[in-house]
Protein backbone atom coordinates (compact mmCIF):
# COMPACT_ATOMS: atom_id res chain seq x y z
CA UNK A 1 0.00 0.00 0.00
CA UNK A 2 1.33 3.24 -0.95
CA UNK A 3 1.33 5.72 2.01
CA UNK A 4 0.43 9.47 2.12
CA UNK A 5 3.83 11.10 0.77
CA UNK A 6 4.33 8.60 -1.84
CA UNK A 7 0.89 9.63 -3.17
CA UNK A 8 1.17 12.83 -2.66
CA UNK A 9 4.55 12.24 -5.10
CA UNK A 10 2.62 10.21 -7.70
CA UNK A 11 -0.33 12.58 -7.95
CA UNK A 12 2.51 15.90 -8.54
CA UNK A 13 4.14 13.68 -11.27
CA UNK A 14 0.73 13.03 -13.24
CA UNK A 15 -0.25 16.23 -12.79
CA UNK A 16 2.85 18.12 -13.56
CA UNK A 17 6.10 17.21 -15.76
CA UNK A 18 9.00 17.04 -13.57
CA UNK A 19 10.13 16.91 -10.27
CA UNK A 20 9.10 19.04 -7.06
CA UNK A 21 11.28 20.80 -5.03
CA UNK A 22 10.33 20.41 -1.61
CA UNK A 23 8.39 18.59 0.88
CA UNK A 24 6.28 19.13 3.75
CA UNK A 25 5.17 17.38 6.34
CA UNK A 26 3.09 18.49 9.37
CA UNK A 27 0.99 16.25 11.27
CA UNK A 28 -2.26 16.24 12.64
CA UNK A 29 -2.74 16.27 16.47
CA UNK A 30 -4.91 15.11 19.24
CA UNK A 31 -5.67 16.86 22.49
CA UNK A 32 -5.43 15.55 26.21
CA UNK A 33 -7.26 17.55 28.00
CA UNK A 34 -8.21 21.82 27.23
CA UNK A 35 -10.80 22.04 25.21
CA UNK A 36 -12.34 25.16 24.24
CA UNK A 37 -9.72 27.19 26.00
CA UNK A 38 -7.31 28.59 23.69
CA UNK A 39 -9.44 31.43 22.11
CA UNK A 40 -10.33 32.04 26.15
CA UNK A 41 -6.06 32.53 26.68
CA UNK A 42 -5.79 29.72 28.30
CA UNK A 43 -4.22 26.57 29.10
CA UNK A 44 -3.77 23.53 26.44
CA UNK A 45 -2.23 19.44 25.98
CA UNK A 46 -2.45 18.51 22.72
CA UNK A 47 -0.12 15.69 21.23
CA UNK A 48 1.20 16.19 17.71
CA UNK A 49 0.18 12.59 16.14
CA UNK A 50 1.93 9.98 13.49
CA UNK A 51 -0.28 11.25 10.81
CA UNK A 52 0.16 13.97 8.56
CA UNK A 53 -0.54 15.72 6.09
CA UNK A 54 1.93 15.51 2.77
CA UNK A 55 2.79 18.57 0.35
CA UNK A 56 5.40 18.50 -2.67
CA UNK A 57 5.77 21.28 -4.86
CA UNK A 58 8.03 23.60 -6.90
CA UNK A 59 7.57 27.44 -7.72
CA UNK A 60 6.31 28.78 -10.79
CA UNK A 61 8.31 32.16 -12.21
CA UNK A 62 4.44 33.64 -12.35
CA UNK A 63 1.94 33.96 -9.83
CA UNK A 64 -0.30 31.30 -10.28
CA UNK A 65 -1.35 27.86 -7.95
CA UNK A 66 -2.31 24.82 -9.45
CA UNK A 67 -2.83 21.85 -6.98
CA UNK A 68 -4.16 18.47 -6.76
CA UNK A 69 -5.29 16.19 -3.98
CA UNK A 70 -4.40 12.76 -3.91
CA UNK A 71 -7.10 11.87 -1.84
CA UNK A 72 -10.21 13.52 -3.63
CA UNK A 73 -9.01 12.96 -7.07
CA UNK A 74 -9.42 16.64 -7.56
CA UNK A 75 -7.58 19.94 -9.01
CA UNK A 76 -7.82 23.63 -8.14
CA UNK A 77 -6.01 26.56 -9.46
CA UNK A 78 -6.16 30.26 -8.72
CA UNK A 79 -3.92 33.63 -8.93
CA UNK A 80 -2.12 34.86 -5.89
CA UNK A 81 -3.55 38.01 -6.85
CA UNK A 82 -7.02 37.99 -6.53
CA UNK A 83 -7.20 35.75 -3.17
CA UNK A 84 -10.35 37.55 -1.21
CA UNK A 85 -12.25 36.14 1.41
CA UNK A 86 -14.78 33.43 0.96
CA UNK A 87 -13.49 33.47 -2.35
CA UNK A 88 -12.89 29.72 -2.43
CA UNK A 89 -14.72 26.90 -0.28
CA UNK A 90 -13.85 23.06 0.51
CA UNK A 91 -9.94 22.02 0.72
CA UNK A 92 -8.06 24.89 -1.34
CA UNK A 93 -9.63 27.43 0.87
CA UNK A 94 -7.26 26.19 3.15
CA UNK A 95 -3.98 26.48 1.18
CA UNK A 96 -5.06 29.84 -0.66
CA UNK A 97 -5.82 31.27 3.08
CA UNK A 98 -2.49 30.34 4.12
CA UNK A 99 -1.09 32.15 1.02
CA UNK A 100 -3.44 35.21 1.77
CA UNK A 101 -2.41 35.71 5.41
CA UNK A 102 1.54 35.18 4.48
CA UNK A 103 1.50 38.09 1.77
CA UNK A 104 -1.18 40.50 4.58
CA UNK A 105 1.85 39.66 7.00
CA UNK A 106 4.45 41.03 3.92
CA UNK A 107 5.88 37.56 2.57
CA UNK A 108 5.82 38.01 -1.16
CA UNK A 109 5.09 34.74 -2.36
CA UNK A 110 5.56 32.57 -6.09
CA UNK A 111 2.81 31.06 -7.47
CA UNK A 112 3.41 26.70 -7.37
CA UNK A 113 2.35 23.88 -8.40
CA UNK A 114 1.99 21.34 -5.69
CA UNK A 115 0.32 17.99 -4.75
CA UNK A 116 -0.60 17.36 -1.54
CA UNK A 117 -2.02 13.63 0.64
CA UNK A 118 -2.94 12.95 4.03
CA UNK A 119 -3.32 9.89 6.54
CA UNK A 120 -5.09 12.54 9.32
CA UNK A 121 -8.68 11.35 8.96
CA UNK A 122 -10.74 14.07 7.53
CA UNK A 123 -13.42 16.08 10.30
CA UNK A 124 -12.47 13.61 12.99
CA UNK A 125 -11.28 15.99 15.29
CA UNK A 126 -7.82 15.51 14.47
CA UNK A 127 -6.83 18.68 12.92
CA UNK A 128 -6.73 17.90 9.67
CA UNK A 129 -7.34 21.20 8.38
CA UNK A 130 -4.35 22.46 10.38
CA UNK A 131 -1.84 19.87 9.33
CA UNK A 132 -3.39 21.18 5.15
CA UNK A 133 -2.84 25.08 6.91
CA UNK A 134 1.01 24.22 8.13
CA UNK A 135 2.30 22.23 5.53
CA UNK A 136 1.85 24.16 2.92
CA UNK A 137 2.69 27.41 4.95
CA UNK A 138 6.05 25.84 5.31
CA UNK A 139 6.23 24.86 1.82
CA UNK A 140 5.51 28.03 0.60
CA UNK A 141 7.24 30.39 2.92
CA UNK A 142 10.39 28.09 1.73
CA UNK A 143 9.95 28.93 -1.78
CA UNK A 144 9.76 31.98 -1.12
CA UNK A 145 12.87 31.93 0.51
CA UNK A 146 12.08 33.27 3.65
CA UNK A 147 12.84 31.74 6.76
CA UNK A 148 10.20 32.14 9.10
CA UNK A 149 9.89 31.71 13.16
CA UNK A 150 7.42 28.90 13.65
CA UNK A 151 5.19 31.16 16.18
CA UNK A 152 4.96 33.21 13.09
CA UNK A 153 4.09 30.56 10.68
CA UNK A 154 1.38 29.75 13.81
CA UNK A 155 -0.06 32.61 13.86
CA UNK A 156 -0.35 33.16 9.96
CA UNK A 157 -2.39 29.50 10.04
CA UNK A 158 -4.19 30.76 12.73
CA UNK A 159 -5.37 33.97 10.60
CA UNK A 160 -5.71 32.06 7.44
CA UNK A 161 -8.99 29.97 8.86
CA UNK A 162 -10.10 32.94 10.95
CA UNK A 163 -10.11 35.48 7.97
CA UNK A 164 -9.99 33.02 5.09
CA UNK A 165 -12.24 30.18 5.86
CA UNK A 166 -14.25 31.95 8.81
CA UNK A 167 -13.70 29.96 11.64
CA UNK A 168 -12.50 31.80 14.51
CA UNK A 169 -10.82 28.62 16.09
CA UNK A 170 -8.08 29.09 18.67
CA UNK A 171 -4.25 28.43 17.90
CA UNK A 172 -3.64 25.65 19.54
CA UNK A 173 -3.97 22.88 16.52
CA UNK A 174 -1.69 24.50 14.52
CA UNK A 175 1.01 25.48 17.54
CA UNK A 176 0.81 21.53 17.40
CA UNK A 177 1.20 21.00 14.61
CA UNK A 178 4.55 23.09 14.46
CA UNK A 179 6.06 22.55 17.88
CA UNK A 180 5.36 18.74 17.96
CA UNK A 181 7.74 16.68 19.76
CA UNK A 182 8.17 12.69 19.85
CA UNK A 183 7.42 11.05 23.02
CA UNK A 184 6.03 14.59 24.54
CA UNK A 185 2.29 16.39 24.83
CA UNK A 186 2.85 19.86 24.69
CA UNK A 187 1.64 22.40 27.38
CA UNK A 188 0.97 25.44 25.52
CA UNK A 189 0.05 28.70 27.36
CA UNK A 190 -2.41 30.16 24.75
CA UNK A 191 -1.83 33.97 26.20
CA UNK A 192 2.34 34.23 25.95
CA UNK A 193 2.12 31.11 22.97
CA UNK A 194 5.07 29.53 25.63
CA UNK A 195 4.88 25.93 24.75
CA UNK A 196 6.65 23.09 27.59
CA UNK A 197 7.09 19.51 26.14
CA UNK A 198 5.62 17.06 28.83
CA UNK A 199 7.27 13.64 29.23
CA UNK A 200 4.28 11.27 28.12
CA UNK A 201 4.71 7.93 29.69
CA UNK A 202 5.40 5.18 27.41
CA UNK A 203 2.75 2.99 29.61
CA UNK A 204 -0.05 4.37 28.34
CA UNK A 205 -2.03 4.80 24.86
CA UNK A 206 -3.86 7.08 23.60
CA UNK A 207 -6.57 5.60 21.73
CA UNK A 208 -8.63 7.49 19.19
CA UNK A 209 -12.36 6.12 18.12
CA UNK A 210 -14.21 8.31 15.50
CA UNK A 211 -17.45 8.13 15.71
CA UNK A 212 -17.84 8.69 12.05
CA UNK A 213 -20.87 12.14 12.93
CA UNK A 214 -19.90 15.09 11.18
CA UNK A 215 -22.48 18.04 12.02
CA UNK A 216 -22.64 20.25 8.94
CA UNK A 217 -23.29 23.30 11.17
CA UNK A 218 -20.06 22.93 13.69
CA UNK A 219 -18.45 25.84 12.27
CA UNK A 220 -20.88 27.97 13.28
CA UNK A 221 -22.09 26.34 16.54
CA UNK A 222 -18.03 26.75 17.31
CA UNK A 223 -18.22 30.52 16.45
CA UNK A 224 -21.14 31.04 18.66
CA UNK A 225 -19.31 29.20 21.69
CA UNK A 226 -16.40 31.62 20.77
CA UNK A 227 -19.07 34.66 20.83
CA UNK A 228 -20.93 33.30 24.18
CA UNK A 229 -17.33 33.21 26.27
CA UNK A 230 -16.66 36.63 24.66
CA UNK A 231 -19.92 37.93 25.84
CA UNK A 232 -19.33 36.35 29.48
CA UNK A 233 -16.22 38.24 29.84
CA UNK A 234 -18.26 41.21 28.69
CA UNK A 235 -20.65 41.09 31.19
CA UNK A 236 -18.11 40.04 34.04
CA UNK A 237 -16.33 43.31 34.03
CA UNK A 238 -18.68 44.69 35.94
CA UNK A 239 -17.37 43.11 39.14
CA UNK A 240 -13.43 42.76 37.33
CA UNK A 241 -12.95 45.63 35.25
CA UNK A 242 -9.88 44.61 33.54
CA UNK A 243 -10.73 41.07 32.88
CA UNK A 244 -8.99 40.31 29.77
CA UNK A 245 -10.57 37.09 28.79
CA UNK A 246 -12.02 33.91 31.09
CA UNK A 247 -8.25 32.69 31.57
CA UNK A 248 -7.89 35.71 34.41
CA UNK A 249 -10.82 33.91 36.37
CA UNK A 250 -10.16 31.44 39.10
CA UNK A 251 -13.42 29.25 39.45
CA UNK A 252 -14.42 31.22 42.72
CA UNK A 253 -13.79 34.00 41.11
CA UNK A 254 -16.45 33.01 38.54
CA UNK A 255 -18.81 32.00 41.29
CA UNK A 256 -18.99 35.12 43.62
CA UNK A 257 -20.12 36.91 40.20
CA UNK A 258 -22.25 34.54 39.39
CA UNK A 259 -25.10 36.73 39.18
CA UNK A 260 -24.17 39.21 36.63
CA UNK A 261 -24.85 35.86 33.66
CA UNK A 262 -27.35 34.56 32.76
CA UNK A 263 -27.50 30.51 33.49
CA UNK A 264 -26.17 29.64 29.97
CA UNK A 265 -23.03 32.36 30.16
CA UNK A 266 -22.74 30.71 33.71
CA UNK A 267 -22.47 27.34 32.26
CA UNK A 268 -19.60 28.20 29.84
CA UNK A 269 -17.88 30.14 31.60
CA UNK A 270 -17.51 27.58 34.22
CA UNK A 271 -16.53 25.00 31.45
CA UNK A 272 -13.47 27.33 30.81
CA UNK A 273 -12.13 27.84 34.09
CA UNK A 274 -12.76 24.26 35.62
CA UNK A 275 -11.10 22.81 32.24
CA UNK A 276 -7.65 25.88 33.04
CA UNK A 277 -7.65 24.17 36.00
CA UNK A 278 -7.88 20.33 34.85
CA UNK A 279 -5.03 21.31 32.46
CA UNK A 280 -2.58 22.27 35.10
CA UNK A 281 -3.55 19.06 37.20
CA UNK A 282 -2.52 17.04 33.95
CA UNK A 283 0.47 18.69 33.88
CA UNK A 284 1.18 17.66 37.42
CA UNK A 285 -0.26 14.30 36.88
CA UNK A 286 2.02 13.16 33.91
CA UNK A 287 5.17 14.76 35.53
CA UNK A 288 4.64 11.99 38.70
CA UNK A 289 3.61 9.56 36.31
CA UNK A 290 0.03 9.12 37.62
CA UNK A 291 -2.18 7.68 35.08
CA UNK A 292 -5.48 7.35 36.71
CA UNK A 293 -5.20 10.74 38.10
CA UNK A 294 -4.68 12.12 34.50
CA UNK A 295 -7.82 9.66 33.75
CA UNK A 296 -10.23 11.19 36.33
CA UNK A 297 -9.03 14.94 34.68
CA UNK A 298 -10.15 13.56 31.46
CA UNK A 299 -13.32 12.19 32.52
CA UNK A 300 -14.18 14.99 34.26
CA UNK A 301 -13.35 17.45 31.50
CA UNK A 302 -15.49 15.41 29.00
CA UNK A 303 -18.58 15.88 31.67
CA UNK A 304 -18.01 19.79 31.91
CA UNK A 305 -17.98 19.84 28.23
CA UNK A 306 -21.18 17.82 27.95
CA UNK A 307 -23.23 19.51 30.44
CA UNK A 308 -22.03 22.90 30.57
CA UNK A 309 -20.38 23.84 27.21
CA UNK A 310 -23.11 21.47 25.29
CA UNK A 311 -20.68 20.34 22.54
CA UNK A 312 -21.32 16.79 23.08
CA UNK A 313 -23.18 14.03 21.14
CA UNK A 314 -24.62 10.70 22.22
CA UNK A 315 -22.29 8.85 19.79
CA UNK A 316 -19.29 10.49 21.99
CA UNK A 317 -20.99 9.91 25.31
CA UNK A 318 -21.80 5.93 24.46
CA UNK A 319 -17.92 5.92 23.08
CA UNK A 320 -16.49 7.20 26.55
CA UNK A 321 -18.68 5.18 28.87
CA UNK A 322 -18.19 2.20 26.81
CA UNK A 323 -14.39 3.32 27.44
CA UNK A 324 -14.62 4.14 30.61
CA UNK A 325 -16.29 0.60 31.90
CA UNK A 326 -12.90 -1.15 31.10
CA UNK A 327 -9.97 -2.16 33.32
CA UNK A 328 -6.90 -0.72 32.26
CA UNK A 329 -8.98 2.27 30.79
CA UNK A 330 -7.56 5.67 32.52
CA UNK A 331 -10.43 7.60 31.73
CA UNK A 332 -11.67 9.13 28.24
CA UNK A 333 -13.62 12.24 26.41
CA UNK A 334 -14.21 13.75 23.35
CA UNK A 335 -11.05 15.51 21.88
CA UNK A 336 -11.32 18.62 20.05
CA UNK A 337 -14.10 20.59 19.05
CA UNK A 338 -16.48 17.90 19.69
CA UNK A 339 -20.13 18.23 17.71
CA UNK A 340 -19.12 14.88 16.55
CA UNK A 341 -15.72 13.89 15.72
CA UNK A 342 -13.80 11.62 17.97
CA UNK A 343 -13.21 10.58 21.54
CA UNK A 344 -10.31 9.65 22.94
CA UNK A 345 -9.13 7.00 25.99
CA UNK A 346 -6.01 6.63 28.06
CA UNK A 347 -5.58 3.41 28.12
CA UNK A 348 -2.56 0.79 30.00
CA UNK A 349 -1.13 -0.37 26.98
CA UNK A 350 -1.99 -3.74 27.65
CA UNK A 351 -5.60 -3.03 27.70
CA UNK A 352 -5.53 -1.31 24.29
CA UNK A 353 -7.57 -4.36 22.75
CA UNK A 354 -10.16 -4.61 25.39
CA UNK A 355 -11.50 -0.99 24.97
CA UNK A 356 -11.34 -1.13 21.73
CA UNK A 357 -13.71 -3.95 21.50
CA UNK A 358 -15.86 -2.68 24.43
CA UNK A 359 -16.54 0.23 22.89
CA UNK A 360 -17.22 -1.13 19.09
CA UNK A 361 -19.69 -3.34 20.74
CA UNK A 362 -21.67 -1.05 22.56
CA UNK A 363 -21.50 1.65 19.32
CA UNK A 364 -22.42 -1.00 17.29
CA UNK A 365 -25.30 -2.32 18.87
CA UNK A 366 -26.65 1.39 20.01
CA UNK A 367 -26.27 2.87 16.51
CA UNK A 368 -25.59 0.10 13.73
CA UNK A 369 -22.28 1.02 12.72
CA UNK A 370 -18.84 0.78 13.82
CA UNK A 371 -16.17 3.72 14.73
CA UNK A 372 -12.91 3.64 13.69
CA UNK A 373 -10.16 3.30 15.67
CA UNK A 374 -6.26 4.55 15.93
CA UNK A 375 -3.96 4.28 18.60
CA UNK A 376 -1.59 7.84 17.89
CA UNK A 377 1.66 8.12 19.17
CA UNK A 378 3.33 11.53 20.32
CA UNK A 379 5.36 12.96 17.05
CA UNK A 380 7.86 15.61 15.60
CA UNK A 381 6.06 18.93 14.31
CA UNK A 382 6.09 20.00 10.97
CA UNK A 383 9.55 19.73 8.73
CA UNK A 384 10.11 20.77 5.16
CA UNK A 385 12.79 18.87 3.15
CA UNK A 386 14.84 19.63 -0.40
CA UNK A 387 15.14 16.21 -1.45
CA UNK A 388 11.69 15.01 -2.43
CA UNK A 389 11.79 11.29 -3.34
CA UNK A 390 9.59 9.60 -0.85
CA UNK A 391 11.34 8.74 1.89
CA UNK A 392 10.50 4.86 2.05
C1 LIG B 1 -10.78 23.25 17.31
C2 LIG B 1 -10.08 24.58 17.16
C3 LIG B 1 -9.07 24.81 18.28
C4 LIG B 1 -9.72 24.59 19.65
C5 LIG B 1 -10.54 23.30 19.68
C6 LIG B 1 -11.35 23.15 20.93
O1 LIG B 1 -9.87 22.21 17.17
O2 LIG B 1 -9.40 24.64 15.92
O3 LIG B 1 -8.51 26.09 18.18
O4 LIG B 1 -10.52 25.69 20.00
O5 LIG B 1 -11.42 23.20 18.58
O6 LIG B 1 -10.52 23.01 22.03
Amino acid sequence: MENAEERAWRAFQEAFEGRPVLRGRAPGRVNLIGEHTDYNEGFVLPIAINRSVWVVARPRPDRRARLVAADFGESAEFSLDDLRPGSLSGWPAYPAGVAWALEEAGYRLPGLEAAVAGDVPIGSGLSSSAALEVAFAIVWIALGGYTVPPLELARRCQRAENGFVGVRCGIMDQMAALFGRRGHALRIDCRTLEVEPVPFPAEAAVLVADSGVRRALAASAYNERRAQCEEAVRRLRARYPGLQALRDLTPDQLEAARPLLPDLLYRRARHVVTENERVQGAVAALARGDLEALGALLNASHESLRTDYEVSAPELDVLVEAARAVLGVCGARLTGAGFGGSVLALVRREAVAAAQEAMARAYTMRFRRAPTFFVVEPEEGATVTREAEPSR
